[in-house]
């Protein structure tokens, strides 16, 4: 430990991990250590550039508390949460695929009946969102559990709203007994993450948009399968394939179909014109 060299120096602090008990910890710590020489011996880290890491890292940090989890947020946009995400949501073909949860997910959704409107007052494009959630051999799942969430047609979420009291724009909603689903809302529009701290100043460094395109989370539940945490995103948004937070999915882009008819408005108890969106959630069951 006393003659440390470029090339043994990872192998002595590898070394200092051996008498951890905790197996898992031992592996994860001695993987990072050999991961972070490389990466320093591999772009030749100066002592300058060592400085402005360590001063990045520590105004993330500085950004947190309760409201704000700036290092999620440079987690997200490293990839680092959708490659966490893929790897521990492996799915057979067909199941609906799980993205990224956010920041703006709350427990406290109001429950809503089949047909509600969880724009409630907000002005915006009417949008009816309908479909099933289904078991992989398409039967239907009775009495699921939706719960969703989306950002306005400004791009704000209800917690980005000063003087908003309570909730908006999220609903818990069951499906029915055939696993039939419906609800009003009005259509989301892309919207930049939060961008005014230190991930806000990295992607500027970078060249790169802090948007994502328009979406709707939803985490769809139900009794014997495992729960999916989703979004679904417009066809046609500008944003699909430059994701800020790597979200996207191809199975998850769906269109929003515009309707002008006033029947069909009446039929569907919204105003017109609206959209509708059309999608069946699939989820695979809990292995036994
Ligand atoms: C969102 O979709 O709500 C979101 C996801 C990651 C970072 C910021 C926002
Ligand atoms: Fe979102």
């Amino acid at each position: 430990m006393r003659n440390l060299t470029e090339t043994n120096a990872t192998e002595a602090v590898v070394h200092t991990f051996e008498g951890t008990p905790d197996e898992r910890l031992k592996e994860i710590m001695t993987s990072l250590v050999k991961h972070l020489h490389a990466f320093i011996r591999e772009v030749s880290l100066t002592e300058a550039e060592w400085l402005t890491g360590i001063q990045f890292l520590t105004a993330t940090g500085q950004k947190c508390d309760d409201r704000r989890q700036e290092f999620i947020l440079l987690s997200d946009t490293l990839g680092a949460t959708t490659m966490k995400d893929i790897i521990n949501n492996r799915k057979p073909p067909g199941a609906t695929e799980y993205t990224i949860l956010g920041p703006f997910y709350r427990t406290d959704a109001p429950a809503l009946p089949l047909g509600g409107n969880m724009a409630g007052h907000l002005s915006g494009e009417p949008v009816v969102v309908r479909g099933h959630v289904l078991a992989p051999d398409g039967r239907p799942i009775p009495n699921a559990t939706l719960d969703v969430w989306q950002a306005d047609a400004e791009g704000h979420y209800d917690l980005q709203m000063p003087d908003l009291k309570g909730t908006a724009l999220r609903a818990i909603f069951h499906a029915d007994a055939e696993g039939e689903f419906n609800f009003r809302t009005i259509k989301p529009s892309f919207y930049p993450i939060p961008h005014d701290g230190p991930v806000g100043q990295m992607l500027i460094a970078t060249r790169r948009h802090p948007y994502r395109p328009a979406h709707i989370h939803f985490i769809v539940s139900a009794d014997g399968y495992t729960s999916v945490t989703t979004e679904l995103f417009a066809e046609g948004d500008p944003y699909l394939d430059s994701d800020a937070v790597f979200g996207v999915r191809g199975s998850l882009v769906v269109p929003f179909v515009h309707h002008a008819s006033a029947d069909e408005a009446v039929r569907l108890n919204v105003s017109a014109p609206f959209w509708t969106v059309d999608y069946d959630f699939v989820l695979d069951p809990v292995e036994k």
